[in-house]
């Protein structure tokens, strides 16, 4: 068990590669199934999420081919299409297969994803498009098993979902008809998916809009596409840059993907500012002050950045009020930002009060999940005197070797082993 050792008090300086997109990476992966021809992804960075899509990928019978910062993926013999449990379990995003197999091949054997630590997640949006599609789906010993072959359909969404949403594009590109999907999801790496299949050849209308056409090809061929900056990751050191009043170059960062999070921080007196070759956050000015936060579908502010802002505000002045609309369960990493002397009072399930205090305090706690993890890195980071932030193999599930990058903009952050 790996643990990142905190010595906080430094302010980070400097500049910062941001990576390519966890979440645009992974449905990406799983269209490269779409087509026998290769698919060439650049700006990768080998995640652990993106190691287990790739073992699932190869058991499928995928070859894939590592160069330094890119991809190549060629489904041309594919000899399965049984997602097993081993992977699927390990990671949610393998659950998208199921999409591309049953548009190209006509069937797929997916395992149930289950539950998972910030809610219980369910998958009955993807299931009921593929049904308005034609499939015929049993659950049988924990599996999704489905047939086709697919027709074009109209499918209404009743909520914004981003894994729906991938998943019914790339089981209706090759799917002959049109498939109309009302209300899909707006989020950046849902475009990026998009725009990925257009180039592989695919007939879709409306993209960026809230109704996609989607006219299925015969077809689809290879393409090489670069995956766009990771707004997560960018939102990450923008909200370090400013818990440190310091001043950070993220390289290759796109700040129209991340409007929200920099609204918010502007409130603090934080600049952020797009320059020609990333975007550059500047904090040596800053008052750090409460803002309130309601988490919703892009462009609103995203959940997955709420756990990060939340230990801003743990430190700024005033009552913030947080409200989590997303998911149930993603307030697990606060009884740990409150043993750092965080306050923070629950007004019901999804709703917290937060009271800024003037200091955090150093304390050994305990990542639940990715960002929750990442959320008690930075508090760690102004905390005074030393913490330890355990269970860090969520945190390596999206961020490419982060306590690096943060040494490197004057952290003092080292990954440690721990016996336990
Ligand atoms: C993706 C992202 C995740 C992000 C989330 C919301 C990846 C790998 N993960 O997750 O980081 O936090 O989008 O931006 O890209 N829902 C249903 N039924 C369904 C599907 C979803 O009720 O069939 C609900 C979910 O429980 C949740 C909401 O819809 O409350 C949004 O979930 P969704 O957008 O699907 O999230 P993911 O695609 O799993």
């Amino acid at each position: 068990m790996y643990a990142f050792k905190i010595q906080g008090g430094n302010r980070l300086f400097g500049t910062v590669e941001i990576n390519g997109a966890k979440n645009a990476i992974l449905p990406i992966m799983a269209g490269a199934l779409l087509t026998a021809e290769p698919v060439k992804l650049e700006n990768i960075s080998y995640l652990s999420d993106v190691k287990v899509l790739s073992q699932l990928l190869s058991s499928l019978g995928m070859k894939i081919q590592n160069e330094t910062d890119s991809l190549t993926l060629r489904a041309d013999d594919i000899v399965s299409t049984h997602a097993d449990y081993e992977y699927v379990s390990k990671m949610r995003g393998s659950f998208w297969v199921l999409g591309p197999l049953l548009g190209r091949f006509h069937k797929a054997e997916v395992s149930l994803p289950g539950g998972c630590a910030i809610g219980t997640r369910p998958v009955d949006l993807y299931l009921m498009a593929l049904r308005e599609m034609g499939a015929e789906i049993k659950i049988e010993n924990g599996y999704v098993c489905a047939t086709g072959p697919l027709h074009g359909a109209e499918i209404f969404f009743p909520k914004v979902s981003v894994g729906a949403t991938h998943n019914t594009v790339m089981a209706a590109v090759l799917t002959p008809g049109k498939t109309v999907i009302h209300n899909p999801a707006l989020e950046p790496e849902v475009i990026d998916l998009l725009n990925m299949l257009v180039k592989m050849g695919a007939d879709i209308k409306g993209i960026g809009t809230k109704t996609l056409i989607i006219t299925g090809v015969e077809k689809l061929h290879g393409c090489k596409h670069k995956i766009i900056p990771d707004r997560i990751e960018a939102a990450t050191f923008a909200i370090a840059g400013a818990m440190t009043r310091g001043r950070i170059f993220m390289k290759g960062a796109r700040l129209n993907l991340m409007e929200a999070v920099a609204d918010v921080l502007r409130v603090s007196h934080v600049e952020i500012t797009q320059e020609q070759e990333g975007v550059l956050v500047d904090a040596t000015h800053a008052k750090l002050t409460a803002t309130p936060i309601t988490t919703c579908e892009y462009p609103g502010f995203p959940t997955d950045v709420q756990s990060l802002m939340t230990s801003l505000l743990a430190i700024a002045e005033g009552d913030s009020v947080v409200e989590e609309r997303i998911f149930e369960n993603r307030f697990m990493h606060i009884p740990e930002l409150q043993r750092m002397g965080a306050h923070v009072r629950n007004i019901n399930g999804n709703t917290i009060l937060i009271t800024g205090v003037p200091e955090l305090s150093g304390a050994t706690v305990m990542s639940s999940d990715l960002r929750g993890g990442v959320g008690l890195v930075l508090a760690a980071l102004v905390a005074k005197g030393q913490s330890i932030v355990k269970r860090i193999y969520h945190i390596d599930r999206g961020y490419y070797s982060l306590e690096s990058k943060l040494s490197g903009l004057g952290a003092v952050i080292e990954r440690i082993h721990l016996d336990d």
